[in-house]
């Protein structure tokens, strides 16, 4: 990207392969996955938190294999599989190569194909912080998972499941069997009001939105807590009228939650669906499908030469 704009300002170019400096790992991209904060990039939605330089290659999810290593690297080899999730002022995914800093990456999972890793970073690290680190889940509580079919939603009812919770989670009626069988109790946002169907949850983890968010309140147990992977939080007043703690945040890079989630991947705990993969040249038309927000699980991109 040189400028913000719409899909129009993507474009494939041949730039020099990036030199690792110190402390940084050279990838080899076998892929990279599409998150919504790429376009949310793109347009330029970002611009006042995340003061991004022109030319900037988008892509934050990568897994593929360590090329070269710069000086002082100590955790990892040339051929070492790994995936990571950079800082998001540098980016860089959607490329042939990548350079992240040593601590933002870990070794891939063993039981995965190695671009099936790229799925995970973003959607794994959210689900994880938003169900546990700020919303504090705990075995035989009750919770809500608004967008349940999406990236970040499908980790977390798996993730909700694992920890022994009941899981409620909202998508449309196409997805609503998926969910059943990831193991949570859909509710079908296009026919049903979510507040009849989860009722007196302890947390509610919103990955759609505030307009959701606010439509689901009534679900929460009085004192509960509600965390959403958004920008924004209902009023205050509407928290106060449930006595919620109301949390919103942003994952940070971290090679060791990463190398957490690679065991718990090999432990069979969560699996995330690809439903498609585009070529690296169709970056533009990969963003503008996650636009669209139909994605049931993950969109990957892959350069052909790697
Ligand atoms: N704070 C952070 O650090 C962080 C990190 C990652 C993501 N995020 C944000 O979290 C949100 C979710 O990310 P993601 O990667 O999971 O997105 P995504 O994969 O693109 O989400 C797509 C899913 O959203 C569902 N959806 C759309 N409208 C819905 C509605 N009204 N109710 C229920 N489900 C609905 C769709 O299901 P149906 O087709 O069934 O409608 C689709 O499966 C995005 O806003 C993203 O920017 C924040």
């Amino acid at each position: 990207m040189h400028r913000y704009g719409g899909p129009e300002v993507v474009v494939v170019e041949e730039i020099a392969r990036p030199v690792p400096a110190m402390g940084k790992v050279l990838v080899r991209v076998a892929a990279a996955a599409v998150n919504p904060v790429d376009w949310k990039i793109r347009e330029g939605y970002m611009s006042s938190m995340l003061p991004i330089e022109f030319p900037y290659t988008l892509g934050c999810d990568v897994a593929g294999t360590v090329e070269e290593v710069g000086e002082g690297v100590t955790r990892f080899q040339p051929g070492d599989s790994v995936f990571g999730y950079p800082n998001l002022l540098r980016c860089g995914a959607f490329a042939e190569y990548v350079c992240l800093e040593e601590e933002e990456l870990a070794k891939a999972p063993s039981s995965l194909r190695l671009e099936e890793a790229a799925a995970l970073p973003v959607a794994v690290m959210t689900a994880y912080d938003g169900l546990f680190t700020y919303g504090n889940l705990r075995v035989g509580q009750r919770v809500l998972i608004l967008g349940g079919a999406g990236g970040v939603g499908s980790a977390a009812v798996q993730l909700a499941k694992w920890k022994g919770a009941e899981v409620f989670a909202t998508a449309s009626a196409k997805n609503q069997q998926w969910l059943r069988d990831l193991g949570a109790t859909p509710i079908d946002y296009g026919s049903q009001a979510t507040a009849d169907h989860a009722r007196e949850v302890d947390l509610i983890l919103d990955c759609v939105g505030v307009a959701s968010g606010v439509a689901a309140l009534p679900s929460l147990k009085f004192g509960g807590t509600y965390v959403t992977t958004s920008y924004a939080l209902p009023e205050a007043d509407q928290l106060a009228a449930h006595r919620a703690i109301a949390h919103l945040f942003g994952i940070q890079p971290s090679g060791e939650r990463l190398e957490e989630i690679a065991q718990i991947v090999d432990q069979g705990v969560v699996r995330l669906v690809v439903e498609r993969v585009f070529p690296l040249e169709e970056v533009a038309a990969a963003l503008a499908a996650s636009q669209a927000g139909r994605t049931r699980g993950k969109l990957l991109i892959q350069p052909s030469s790697n």
